[in-house]
């Protein structure tokens, strides 16, 4: 006989992590609070931070972002596999996360530790992902749009930070001083978050003593869905909706009169809520200042977007007490530097590879199997010839 479930486990203790705290009251890498590192570091430190287990010095730095720089290119099996999935993207049968899942499972194919679960593998394998998913969103990105893909040979430009290096790919121009920040600061904000979704998929999958590259997909396709990673698209489609239902002025009884239908079909408002940051998440508001500091640059089209916004955010506290979490305003910052909508899901994964290798590697140095029981709630005992 077995007790009740918790639906959602909301609330239950899975597992200890040395890893990354999330509450309330703030959220921290490895002792470092995320205002702090959005501050003052950069992605790629962060990245150290998470894989290696500490803050980098200049020497560890510079030899770390080597590697990750060297590690850029794609297989070739990888790069027809991304031309083959060309038309699958036209068609819809497949959008960018499903076909960055498969990148990522072919690159498992080919890799020379792929069955190997010893930490000094899995931190290799670790660093080959993280600088290789960029190479494979970018080139991912030149097939949509019919163009050549950009620096194949050696994925990218070797001057260029990984954040800048992402843009380069998708569009070949290298970006300006202030989308790189954005981004960079984004891919800080999504690098690690405890057991969410995809981290714990990746736990559960790897303490089966599966290997990193098999974590990692099962991870991104836990985190396409909407109420997980997949929110940063659904916001920016939301507020796109919301603009075509009620014109280009942001007329707030036009905005509270979409919301109270919303309200009134039961529908979500995606990049709003969370499990565990009931009173706001720590991560929007730095990428809501950065996101609309860039949209004053670009002028008042985006502007009014982040007006927009900002009228949305009001009404859903003053109705619902519900405020947004980072996804909201990564859709609003993501569209202001034209990054196109089915890359913003991707970008994430771009960055938490560092946080899901991290729990995969921690998972690895401590397992045991992860297996809850369900509490059963169907027929009662019957017989097949009864
Ligand atoms: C994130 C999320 C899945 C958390 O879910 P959860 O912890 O299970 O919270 P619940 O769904 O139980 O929400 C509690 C209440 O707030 C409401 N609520 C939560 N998020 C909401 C949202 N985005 N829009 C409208 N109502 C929302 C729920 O309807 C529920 O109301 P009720 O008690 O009247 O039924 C949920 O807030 C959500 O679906 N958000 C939208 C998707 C999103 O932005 N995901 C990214 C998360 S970082």
């Amino acid at each position: 006989m077995t007790t009740a479930a918790t639906k959602g486990l909301e609330g239950i203790i899975a597992g200890d992590t040395q890893i990354c705290s999330v509450e309330q009251g703030a959220l921290i890498y490895r002792g470092y609070e995320i205002h702090d590192l959005a501050d003052h570091a950069t992605f790629e430190e962060v990245a150290h931070l998470l894989l290696v287990g500490h803050k980098p010095d200049a020497k560890e730095l510079r030899f770390f972002k080597d590697e990750l720089i060297a590690n850029r290119a794609l297989p070739t099996q990888v790069i027809d596999y991304l031309h083959g999935a060309g038309p699958m993207l036209k068609e819809g049968t497949a959008v960018p996360m499903d076909v960055l899942r498969t990148g990522v499972s072919i690159l498992g194919n080919l890799d020379k530790d792929s069955q190997d679960n010893s930490p000094g593998a899995n931190l290799r394998k670790a660093k080959r992902l993280t600088a290789k998913i960029p190479t494979i969103i970018g080139h991912m990105q030149t097939i949509i749009d019919g163009k050549g893909l950009i620096a194949p040979n050696t994925g990218g430009d070797a001057n260029l930070c990984h954040a800048a290096n992402l843009l380069y790919l998708m569009t070949g121009a290298k970006p300006n001083a202030e989308y790189t920040k954005v981004l960079d600061v984004s891919l800080i904000l999504y690098a690690e978050h405890d057991y969410n979704a995809s981290t714990f998929a990746s736990r559960v999958i790897s303490a089966t003593l599966s290997d990193m590259h098999g974590a990692v997909t099962g991870a991104i396709a836990a985190l396409k869905g909407p109420l997980h990673g997949g929110a940063n698209e659904a916001a920016m489609d939301m507020l796109s909706e919301i603009r075509r239902d009620i014109g280009p002025v942001n007329d707030r009884a036009k905005i509270e009169a979409w919301m109270h239908k919303a309200f009134a079909d039961k529908r979500k408002l995606m990049g709003f809520g969370h499990r565990v940051y009931k009173n706001g998440d720590h991560r929007a508001p730095i990428l809501h200042g950065l996101g609309r500091r860039v949209a004053e640059q670009r002028g008042p089209e985006f502007v009014g977007l982040f007006e927009l916004g900002e009228r949305v955010q009001q009404i859903m506290n003053d109705e619902k007490n519900i405020k947004p979490n980072v996804d909201f305003p990564c859709g609003m910052a993501y569209f202001t530097m034209g990054i196109p909508v089915p890359q913003y899901t991707p970008i994430f994964v771009a960055s938490r590879i560092t946080g899901w290798a991290a729990h995969i590697m921690e998972q690895h140095a401590n397992n045991r199997l992860i297996r809850p029981i369900a509490s059963y709630t169907g027929p009662a005992l019957r017989e097949w010839n009864g």
